[in-house]
């Protein structure tokens, strides 16, 4: 086993509350265990473009709390497939040796790459030039799988579980549906989690297509009881059944196929118009991604940093550290990246929400 002598740490990807708290935790374990430190800026971008330096405890002194990277991010930029201006045409090239070899003349020998699926599986890539890469799982979607947690996710259920306490209020001054958007992608954890937290009467996922009519005839029933407003929470990435995704084209250059978003005013506007029941959208954005993180995710994003640095020192690469039974591990990235961990329809936590009355739109007699 090779001795590192230096380490370089980036976050990738969206942005995420804990991502500091991370960082200053490598930064501290590394330094403590006599390793050189060196941040990267802005992500894979910065490793192309050589934004390197040496990062020391002073850097990372006071950004426990503090929400963002204090090295700035990006998802936009992978070097194995790097955007271009040429002849005033964007093109695509493969400029990873270029960013390898920053990391050679820096004598960079172990990476730590914060970040979602897709920064995981191009930090994986730069093996291939012999740097030992250690991954941390970071993402308010808790999509990662392997890991019961990602870092950030319990942030973003507090901003939304809290939004949801709001909404009740008004909702049942004005006798209206609140419907509450959630963040999440392709998942729908954020939704499910606070959902359940905050008390909604209807939770939408991308993993339980729903029909419309289910909906419905939960606010019906609710109408019926007496209760004359509800609350729904609808993950960005939920489908009606035999529908479609509800998003925009994304920005050239962009690694998404569709930003998501609007599925929610959508929702509003139908059960307006189908029941006559005056409806609101809220969206909550990224307000679930920026501030300071919660204490469980401060606690979580700072064991990662050291397990990822303890990691390298004893010889590991190409892993993912993961939260396992309150344990952490490292696990191959191989078997991790690619394979997104969705909330299943036969979980624990659905069987439970439904259980006290929670729809999820599909439910038999809504037919
Ligand atoms: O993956 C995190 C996330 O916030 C998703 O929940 C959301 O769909 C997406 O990123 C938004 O990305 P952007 O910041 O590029 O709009």
């Amino acid at each position: 086993m090779e001795t590192i002598r230096s380490i370089g740490v980036l976050t990738g990807g969206g942005d995420c509350p804990g991502l500091n708290a991370v960082i200053r935790a490598v930064v501290r374990t590394a330094t403590g265990r006599g390793l050189k430190v060196w941040g990267i800026r802005n992500g894979f971008g910065g490793l192309v473009e050589n934004q390197i330096f040496v990062i020391n405890n002073a850097d990372v002194s006071g950004i426990l709390p503090r929400g963002g990277t204090i090295l700035g991010t990006t998802n936009r930029d992978n070097p194995f497939h790097y955007r271009v201006i040429e002849n005033e045409e964007t093109v695509y090239k493969d400029v990873s040796s270029l960013a390898a070899e920053n990391l050679r003349r820096a004598e960079i020998d172990a990476l730590v790459v914060i970040g979602g699926d897709g920064s995981i599986k191009i930090g994986a890539r730069f093996s291939e030039y012999g740097v030992r890469v250690i991954a941390v799982p970071k993402t308010i979607d808790n999509d990662i799988s392997g890991t019961e947690r990602t870092f950030g996710f319990d942030t973003a259920v507090g901003v939304a579980s809290e939004a949801l306490d709001r909404l009740h209020t008004t909702a049942e001054s004005h006798h209206r549906v609140m419907v509450l958007e959630v963040m999440g992608r392709y998942a729908g954890w954020i939704a499910l989690h606070s959902g359940l937290a905050g008390g909604a009467d209807c939770i939408l996922l991308p993993e339980i297509p729903y029909k419309v009519a289910g909906v419905l005839a939960k606010i019906r029933r609710r109408q019926q009881e007496g209760k004359r407003f509800s609350l729904i929470v609808v993950a960005e990435g939920a489908i009606p059944q035999g529908g479609e995704l509800t998003g925009t084209q994304v920005a050239a250059g962009s690694t998404e196929k569709i930003r998501l978003g609007g599925v929610g005013e959508k929702l509003a506007r139908e059960i307006e118009e189908k029941i006559g029941v005056e409806s609101r959208c809220t969206v909550l954005g990224h307000l679930q991604r920026g501030g300071s993180p919660t204490a469980f995710d401060r606690l979580l994003a700072t064991r990662y940093g050291v397990a990822a640095v303890e990691a390298l020192l004893a010889g590991k690469a190409d892993c993912m550290v993961a939260l396992q039974n309150n344990h952490i591990v490292t696990l191959p990235i191989a078997d991790v990246v690619g394979k997104p961990n969705h909330v299943e329809e036969d979980g624990e936590l659905v069987a439970a929400a439904r259980a006290i009355g929670i729809v999820f739109g599909n439910e038999a007699e809504s037919c």
